[in-house]
C-alpha cells in the first residue's frame, strides 16, 4: 500500500480545506449522485435505507445522497470531514481509511466516487474493495467509478476554475503530469491565486493520483468478490461506473 509522500501534500484536504466549496460547489455533485442514487435503488436485491459513503470528502456528494438515505461518511481527512459536517449535520460521520476502515456493521449499500483517484496501486484497489465488500450486507451494492483513466489523461493538461465567496475570489489552476507512464500514478499540481478584498496570496499543491485501466478496476472488483456490471461513459474517454452485487447467500 502506498501512502502520502513529501510529493504527495494533499493541502486542499489539510490546510487548505477551506477553499473546497468555493472552487468546487456542491451543485457540481447533484447530477452524479442522483445518479448513484438511483442505480442503487435499480440494482440493489434489499430494500435500500442506510449508506456508507467511502472517502466522503466535505460532503458534497452527501448533498444529495442525505435525501435518498441515511448517510454515515468516512474520510482519513478531519479538515474534510469538519465541512462534511457543517453541511450534512443529519449524517454520521466517522474518521478511517478506506483501505482498513472496519466499523463492524453493514449497510444496505456503498459509494465510492472520486476519492478512488488517491489509490496509487492495485494493492490499495484491492484493500478499498474489500472494504466496501465487508460493509454492505448481501443482496446490497457498492457502486464506484474509475477516477482517472488512460483513455482519459492527456499529459500536461491544464483545468481551471473560478469560485468566489465573500470578499473571497479563488482562481484554481490544475495540471495533471505523468512522470513515468510505465507505473500506475500521475502527479497533479494545483495553484490556488486566493484574493482578499483583491488582495493576492498564491498557494500551491501535489497530489498524487492512480491511473489503472478499466480491466485492472474491473477484475479487481470481481477477485473481491461482487458480480459486476459495468456502465459505459457516453465516449471511451467517460468513466466507467461499476454497479457491484454483493451475492445474497445461496439459498
Ligand atoms: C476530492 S475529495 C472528495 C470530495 C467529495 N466527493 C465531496 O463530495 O466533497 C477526495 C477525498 O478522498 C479522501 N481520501 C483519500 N484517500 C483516502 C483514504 N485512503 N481513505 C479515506 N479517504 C481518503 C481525501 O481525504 C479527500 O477528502
Amino acid at each position: 500500500m502506498t501512502g502520502p509522500s513529501d510529493k504527495d501534500q494533499r493541502r486542499l484536504y489539510g490546510d487548505l480545506a477551506w477553499t473546497w466549496p468555493i472552487i468546487s460547489a456542491p451543485e457540481v455533485y447533484v447530477e452524479e449522485s442522483e445518479q448513484f442514487a438511483a442505480l442503487i435503488r435499480e440494482h440493489s436485491q434489499i430494500e435500500a435505507e442506510t449508506l456508507l459513503h467511502l472517502g466522503c470528502g466535505g460532503g458534497h456528494n452527501d448533498w444529495t445522497l442525505k435525501k435518498h438515505f441515511r448517510l454515515t461518511g468516512a474520510d482519513m481527512s478531519e479538515d474534510m470531514l469538519a465541512l462534511a459536517k457543517r453541511r450534512n449535520p443529519e449524517a454520521t460521520y466517522l474518521t478511517g481509511d478506506m483501505r482498513t476502515l472496519r466499523l463492524g456493521e453493514s449497510f444496505d449499500a456503498v459509494v465510492m466516487f472520486d476519492a478512488i483517484d488517491y489509490m496509487l496501486a492495485e494493492d490499495d484497489l484491492r484493500a478499498a474493495f474489500q472494504t466496501a465488500f465487508l460493509h454492505v450486507k448481501p443482496g446490497g451494492v457498492f457502486v464506484t467509478y474509475e477516477g482517472i483513466k488512460p483513455e482519459m489523461y492527456r499529459q500536461n493538461h491544464v483545468e481551471h476554475q473560478v469560485g468566489r465567496e465573500g470578499d473571497v475570489e479563488i482562481v484554481f489552476i490544475e495540471n495533471y503530469y505523468d512522470p513515468d507512464p510505465s507505473d500506475t500514478t500521475i502527479e497533479a499540481t494545483f495553484v490556488y491565486l486566493i484574493r482578499r478584498g483583491g488582495k493576492l496570496e498564491i498557494e500551491t499543491d501535489r497530489h498524487v493520483c492512480g491511473l489503472f485501466p478499466t480491466e485492472t478496476l474491473l477484475t479487481l472488483l470481481r477477485e473481491t468478490g461482487f458480480e459486476v456490471k459495468e456502465l459505459p461513459g457516453k465516449t471511451p474517454e467517460d468513466a466507467t461506473t461499476f454497479i457491484c452485487l454483493k451475492p445474497p447467500p445461496a439459498a
